[in-house]
């Protein structure tokens, strides 16, 4: 194998790992503005819940497990993880998640259409780990 093949193999290798990623890093900073849309329902506020949970600390939390937050429904006894990839989907269409992860109904209406933005927030989610 000629120097040219294995660089060609070693590139197409690194665009398929790219592009199986789950979706493309966001940017933090475009986040925090698109978390507006959030606000209605949620603070970033440890143990400040609105209609929705605190989503402080979210990413890696177990999901239906913020702290004092008691109206949890889709949620409730809920086994799995908000990895980013999770997040993700949940946003994209959170009563199809839902109802596929548990079969419960989850109380939270909205929908973040834009791939972009999703991503954006998840970032901005995320920078604001403890
Ligand atoms: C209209 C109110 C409303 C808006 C707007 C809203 N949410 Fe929610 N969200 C909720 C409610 C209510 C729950 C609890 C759902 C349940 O238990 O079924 C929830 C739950 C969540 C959870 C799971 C939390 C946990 O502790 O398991 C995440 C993550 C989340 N929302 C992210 C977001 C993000 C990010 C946005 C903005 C892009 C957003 N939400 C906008 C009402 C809202």
């Amino acid at each position: 194998m000629g120097y040219r093949t294995v660089l060609a193999l070693g590139m197409s290798a690194f665009v398929a790992l790219a592009s199986s990623s789950a979706f493309a890093a966001g940017d933090a900073a475009k986040g925090k503005k698109v978390f507006n849309k959030c606000k209605a329902c949620h603070t970033l506020q440890d143990g400040k819940h609105k209609v929705g949970p605190s989503l402080l600390g979210v990413v890696g939390r177990k999901a239906g497990t913020a702290k004092g937050y008691k109206k949890y429904k889709g949620m409730k006894g809920a086994d799995w993880t908000w990895d980013e990839a999770a997040i993700n989907e949940y946003l994209t269409d959170p009563k199809k998640f839902v109802k596929k992860k548990n079969g419960q109904r989850t109380s939270m209406v909205f929908k973040l259409k834009k791939a972009d933005q999703r991503a954006d927030v998840i970032a901005y989610l995320k920078s604001m780990n403890k």
